[in-house]
């Protein structure tokens, strides 16, 4: 009796083994290390609750291989990387004492992020952003290559960017002067030579700085627990305020959100920066595919409420 246990014992580990063997070595398999951290990203599923103006759009043709081959485009020596921290720490910044970078230190952060990251010495995180995907914006996959650098003056991000139709990668920059009381995010386009200061055209989205990472699909992201850390990453800045450069002076965007089941959060003494009627695109997708509020769905007079607010004129 003993001696049989023991074989089947024997033979249950042999095959234990070689399925272990074969699951490790098995291209169509996930392998351990994502089948663990899959529950990371919340699959980007529509709730219904009728704010959206466009239709969820249908991504189920999109299969992770197309988005893997057209990411990989980028150069796959920068992205995949290894990593212990998301965030990749700077030089000491050269001016001592720095109450405010100067607009050129700004740049010349925004222009060592992008070289970093096309030398192959950053941590990208690669997806297909929830955001920028659905609803009227583009309207079709929008790929994404995020990396996160930081020293004790600033936090610096990187947005490589194309939609899957495109040929060229963009670069965006945003860096956090932290020197400042409360930190200034500045927003750069890095397309078209020198860095160029945008606002508006980022303010309607980015509301409070940098945004968590949203994949639109729980397989569209390169690195599960890499998204995660970076928005813990992001969850964790300093409030902070938009910089609008002398060419693009703030405009009045009219009265912030006064909905409390938002404002407990997003407030002038909040987690979050005040919301806007301006930023009702991230508020529509946010709330419809279930992101906010955080922790629970909001009930039908909320969102009804909500739309009001949305729907009524400025
Ligand atoms: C349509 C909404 C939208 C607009 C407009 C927009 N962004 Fe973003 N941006 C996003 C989203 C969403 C993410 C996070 C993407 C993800 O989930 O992968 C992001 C990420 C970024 C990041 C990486 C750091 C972070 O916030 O996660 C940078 C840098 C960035 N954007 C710069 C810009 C700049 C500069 C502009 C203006 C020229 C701009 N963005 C305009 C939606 C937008
Ligand atoms: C318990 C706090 C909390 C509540 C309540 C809350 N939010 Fe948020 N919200 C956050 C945090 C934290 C983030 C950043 C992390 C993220 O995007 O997942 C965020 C991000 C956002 C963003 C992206 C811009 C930004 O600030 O990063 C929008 C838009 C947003 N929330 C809308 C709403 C709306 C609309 C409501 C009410 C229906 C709401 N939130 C309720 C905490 C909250």
């Amino acid at each position: 009796m003993r001696a049989i246990l023991c074989k089947h014992t024997l033979l249950l580990l042999s095959t234990l083994l070689l399925a272990s063997i074969a699951l490790a070595y098995s291209a169509d398999l996930p392998k351990a290390s994502e089948k663990e951290v899959l529950p990371l990203i919340k699959p980007a599923v529509s709730t219904g609750t009728g704010l959206l103006l466009e239709p969820p759009l249908d991504l189920s043709k999109y299969t992770t291989e197309e988005f893997t081959a057209l990411s990989s485009t980028v150069g796959t020596q920068r992205i995949h990387k290894k990593w212990t921290s998301p965030v990749v720490t700077l030089p000491t910044h050269a001016r001592d004492g720095v109450h405010g970078l100067t607009e050129q230190e700004v740049k010349d952060y925004m222009l060592q992020a992008k070289q970093l990251f096309q030398e192959g010495k950053s941590v990208p995180i690669s997806d297909v952003g929830l955001i920028s995907t659905q609803e009227d914006v583009v309207r079709r996959p929008m790929l994404n290559h995020i990396a996160a650098f930081s020293n004790s003056v600033a936090r610096v991000y990187l947005l490589v960017q194309m939609t899957s139709t495109d040929k060229h990668w963009s670069y965006f920059s945003i860096v956090q002067d932290l020197t400042l009381e409360p930190p200034l995010d500045y927003f750069g386009d890095l397309n078209k030579g020198a860095p160029r200061f945008e606002a508006l055209s980022c303010y309607k989205c980015h509301s409070s700085g940098p945004l968590a990472i949203h994949p639109a699909r729980a397989d569209l992201v390169s690195d599960a627990p890499l998204a995660a850390a970076i928005s813990q990453h992001i969850a964790d800045q300093p409030l902070s305020r938009f910089y609008f450069p002398s060419h693009e002076p703030k405009p009045d965007y009219g009265k912030p959100m006064a909905l409390k089941f938002c404002t407990k959060c997003h407030d002038t003494d909040g987690d979050r920066l005040p919301l806007f009627k301006n930023h009702a695109h991230p508020i529509r997708i946010l709330v419809d595919f279930g992101y906010m509020p955080p922790k629970r769905r909001l009930t039908p007079t909320e969102v009804e409420e909500l739309k009001a607010w949305l729907d009524e004129k400025p």
